[in-house]
């Protein structure tokens, strides 16, 4: 039977993994708030629709006769549309409302690790009245995150010591209207991706992969939703110990095993700390961008993968081709402030080509996001407009790939963040790690 695989989501994570099911035996629709090219092309049909409607679109996984559905978008497991898709009868590799919780409620996520007594969870207390988180921040020794429970795109955490004072985060928690915080001890060390394929109490692991969520090089500005990542040719990163990766594989079991009938893409966002491998949250979903990183490298067929959990059956062992990847986004002019949208989109396939041409064995991938297309050409829109993926031997030659294809970029009111992915930066991480670990 050939299967027929509906997509929810329209970003560049969902063109990586549109791109991974047209390499599959599998007829592929997608339906998104925006219209993605990248993903339009390889699927048989798009629709344009509300992603976070669960009536909206398990009509239209019904229209399509879908036998399988894939979330990319965690506002869509939020709103129950892997509910809605399953009560229909159309298997979905994504988390049900009230286990997506690991990731929408970070107050929900704590007391779980807690409870659990899944390792790597810090020091965090929550607060319903801003008050009394303030009178906390005021005697806690040392410095804190605060961080509302519900989604906020990866914008709403300031860290004090880091990017605020404590004074300033007390005036951060009586201007803002959320519901409930978590105030956490700030965790210092070098942070790390990993996504895991969960499904029947089973866990299968993908490479590291560092993300890097601050606009501006050198780790300067606002926090974003990821300017850009990079993964090695092997399981971990060059700062980190085989050990260190096994520890937090663990951590991500040890929440399988605490989280029933949980399935889809568990993301572990840990840091590196002198006390080991510390928690810094869960996402229910693959990374945006680390999506684009990791799906490029797996050479087990994703479908396989999808149809196993459907059928109750063991996860097909994962295999990852030996390559480093170097994902960059180019962003708007502004972003993420104010960005300026509007600018045509002069990146291709065959620009990007060319990019890796001069790189032996190396491959560059082109991925939209946020972009509008017209039709005279594609235009940014106010978020990531799209990002490149350079795949090579070396971290070094995917940057080279990655950078080169975004070379144009800065005339054509567009940013991106130069320094992902190069030796400087690399090596900034293995000095910082080695320097945690001798203190
Ligand atoms: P989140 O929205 O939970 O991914 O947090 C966004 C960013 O805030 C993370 O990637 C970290 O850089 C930072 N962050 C979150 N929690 C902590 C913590 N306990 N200590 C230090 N930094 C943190
Ligand atoms: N790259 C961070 C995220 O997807 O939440």
């Amino acid at each position: 039977m050939v299967e027929t695989v509906l997509l929810v989501g329209g970003g560049g994570r969902e063109h990586a993994i549109a791109r991974a099911l047209a390499d599959s035996d599998a007829d592929l629709y997608a339906c998104a708030g925006n219209r993605n090219p990248g993903i339009a092309a390889v699927a048989e049909g798009f629709e344009t629709l509300d992603s976070t409607n669960p009536t909206a679109v398990t009509t239209y996984a019904q229209e399509v006769d879908a036998t399988l559905a894939v979330i990319g978008p965690e506002a869509a497991l939020e709103a129950g549309v892997a509910d809605a898709l399953d009560d229909a009868g159309i298997y979905t590799f994504g988390p049900q409302e009230e286990e997506a919780r690991i990731e929408t409620d970070k107050a929900f996520q704590r007391r779980f690790m807690k409870e659990h007594d899944v390792p790597g969870c810090p020091d965090f207390e929550t607060f319903e009245d801003m008050e009394a988180a303030c009178e906390y921040v005021d005697d806690y020794d040392g410095d804190l995150a605060i961080k509302p429970a519900g989604l906020t795109g990866g914008k709403g955490v300031r860290v004090t010591g880091d990017q605020i004072t404590k004074e300033e985060a007390k005036e951060y928690l009586r201007e803002s209207d959320y519901e409930r915080v978590v105030l956490e001890e700030r965790l210092i060390g070098e942070e790390f991706t990993v996504q895991a394929f969960v499904a029947n109490g089973e866990l299968r692991a993908t490479p590291a992969v560092q993300d890097h969520k601050r606009a501006y090089e050198g780790d300067e500005g606002p926090n974003t939703g990821g300017m850009g990542s990079y993964s090695d040719a092997g399981l971990e990163l060059p700062f980190m110990s085989e050990d260190d990766y096994m520890e937090a594989v663990d951590v991500l079991r040890a929440t399988v095993d605490a989280l029933e009938g949980y399935k889809g893409v568990l993301y572990g966002q840990f840091m590196l700390t002198a006390e080991g491998v510390k928690v810094v949250e869960f996402n229910a979903r693959f990374g945006d961008p680390e999506a684009m990183n990791t799906l490029p490298v797996l050479n087990t067929d994703f479908l396989d993968v999808l149809v196993a959990a459907r059928e109750g059956d063991s996860l097909p062992k994962l295999s990852f081709a030996p390559k480093a990847t170097v994902c960059k986004y180019a962003v708007p002019d502004g972003y993420p402030t104010d960005p300026e949208a509007g600018a045509e989109v002069a990146v291709d396939d065959e620009s990007v080509d060319e990019a890796a041409a001069g790189v032996e064995g190396g491959e560059g991938i082109l991925y939209y996001a946020s972009v509008d297309e017209r039709s005279d050409g594609i235009y940014t829109t106010t978020s990531r407009s799209f990002a490149v993926v350079g795949v090579a031997d070396t971290i070094a030659d995917a940057e080279t790939i990655a950078d080169d294809a975004l070379a144009g970029a800065g005339e054509q009111g567009l940013r991106v963040r130069h320094d992902i992915g190069t030796a400087d930066l690399v090596q900034q991480r293995i000095d910082h790690v080695a320097e945690l670990r001798s203190d």
